[in-house]
This record gives C-alpha cells, structure tokens and sequence, in this order.
C-alpha cells in the first residue's frame, strides 16, 4: 500500500485552487495534549456556531478533535484563497457534512476531514463536494469477520474469509475505511455505504467497487484510494469525478496556530 507521505508534497505558501483532478491531504499530528495558549489560539478561530457545538460534544477526546479539525480546514483553505482562517464560514448537510457557504468563491473548494488516534486529516478539491476521507488504526483483528459477516456484501466477506487471521485484520480495515469515506463523499447512511459497497481490493492501484442497485450508482466517476500513514494508520479516499485522466494527489503537514 502506497505512504501517504510518499506523495509529491505541497509547498508552503499560498497555492491556485486545486482542479477537477486535484486532491491534497493535509496532515496534523496534535497527540492527546494541548496547552491552555494553544487552545485559546485554536478556539479564537471557531465560529460562534462552532462553539455552541464544540460545548455540547460529550468528551474531551472529541473535543479536541472537532476544535483541531476546524482550525485545520481553516487554515488549509486559507492556503488556496485569500482569506482569513477566522473568516470561513461552514454548513452542515442534512447528515453533519461540512462545507463552504462563506465567502463564495471564484473557484470553488471542497473538503473533507478525519481523525484517528491524535491525527487529523483534511483532502481538498475542486472537484465537486464528493470527497470523503476516513483515517483508521489498522487494529481490529478477532472480531473482523464477525463484524464484516452482520453489514459487508457477501463478496467481501469470502474475500475476508479466504484470508489467514494474521492478515484479515489489516483487509477488514481497509475495507472499513474505503466505505467510511464513501458514506462521506456521499453524505448517505453508514448502514448504506457498510452493505452497499463491495470493494476489490486485489489491485491496490486499481481498487474496484460494485455498488448495490439500491445505491442507484454508476462505477466509473468514483475513484478510490488506500494510503499508509505511520504508527499502522490507514487513511482512505473517495472522490466523485467527472474529468478524466489520473487523479494528482498532493500531502503535506499543516500546523494551525
Ligand atoms: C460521517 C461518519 C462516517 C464519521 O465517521 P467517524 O469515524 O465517526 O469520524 P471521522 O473522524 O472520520 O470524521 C468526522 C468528520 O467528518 C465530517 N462529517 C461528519 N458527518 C459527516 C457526513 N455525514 N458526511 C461527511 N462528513 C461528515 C465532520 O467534519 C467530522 O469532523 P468534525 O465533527 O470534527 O467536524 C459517521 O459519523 C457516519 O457514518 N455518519 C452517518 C451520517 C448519518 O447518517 N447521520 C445521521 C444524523 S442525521
């Protein structure tokens, strides 16, 4: 599986809006701990709206996450736009995706954002708003067939059998992850994107997909990619397309402050 951070990088400094083709994944490694100036730097970038739903998050864990992710995106689309971080403002589709409704843009961006384990991930495009991105710990292992037996198709679920136990944990989350970030560059159900999507994974240059007919899907315009980011995390990418040719895909470290 490719690295993540073998990708051509992004260089610093401002950037032109990425194009149909275009997706770069930035990358914050914030671990478990923040200073108090840290956070009060972060949280003077948030939205009063942001605020309201950053306190009613139940967990510290989550907490940090949502703050850190916002002053992510926030500071990457300040990269490819000249505007402020503070100055973005975001809705929520009808199931909690974010996007831009301000300022509008000569050049349209869309984004996507995950978190696993003190890492956040945010993939911009120009694409069109189908972008999702899921960052996993490659962990699960006992349990993945069972897990994969109760909401995968029945083609992944042989595929997953088929493998040794040592290797079905690794398969049964990249899997996870590839539908993860098809529920979200799709804004449908987890249920929806866990029994709707089989993926083939036996070219990892090539990752295929058969949708269910209830999807009411056609293959072609969704392109799918598996990275490996450090410390055994896996990081999944789904973007809708209609331009033809190989994606050009950019990753970089970006440090809110
Ligand atoms: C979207 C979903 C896959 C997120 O997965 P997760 O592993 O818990 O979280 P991740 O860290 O990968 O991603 C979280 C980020 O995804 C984004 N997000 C949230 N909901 C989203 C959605 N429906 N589609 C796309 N992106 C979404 C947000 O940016 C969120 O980060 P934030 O809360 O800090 O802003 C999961 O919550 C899900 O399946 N939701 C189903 C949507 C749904 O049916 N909601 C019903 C409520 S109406």
């Amino acid at each position: 599986m490719p690295a993540l951070t073998d990708l051509p990088t992004i260089g610093p400094g401002s950037h032109p809006a990425p194009g149909p083709l275009d997706v770069d994944v930035w990358r914050h490694y914030h671990g478990t701990g923040m200073g108090g100036e840290r956070i009060a730097a972060l949280l003077a970038l948030l939205s009063p709206d942001e605020h309201e739903r950053m306190a009613r998050l139940r967990d510290d864990r989550r907490r940090r996450n949502f703050l850190v992710g916002r002053a992510l995106c926030r500071h990457v689309l300040s990269r490819y736009a000249p505007v402020r971080p503070q100055d973005w403002r975001f809705g929520l589709g009808s199931r909690g995706k974010p996007s831009i409704i301000a300022p509008v843009l000569s050049s349209p961006l869309w984004f996507s954002l995950s978190h696993a384990d003190g890492v956040s991930v945010c993939a911009v495009t120009g694409a069109g708003p189908e972008i999702g991105i899921d960052i996993e710990r490659s962990a699960l292992g006992r349990d993945a067939l069972e897990v994969a037996e109760q909401f995968f198709p029945d083609a992944e679920v042989g595929a997953l059998r088929a493998l040794s136990p040592a290797r079905r944990g690794e398969a049964f989350m990249r899997l996870w992850a590839l539908k993860e970030s098809f529920v979200k560059a799709r804004e449908t159900s987890l249920g929806d994107g866990l029994c709707g999507t089989a993926f083939d994974l036996s070219r990892l240059d090539d990752i295929g997909v058969a949708f269910a007919e209830s999807l009411h899907e056609r293959e072609k315009p969704w392109q799918f990619r598996l990275f490996q980011l450090d410390k055994g995390l896996i990081v999944a990418l789904t973007l809708h397309t209609h331009a033809t040719g190989p994606l050009r895909l950019h990753s970089a470290i970006c440090i809110p402050k």
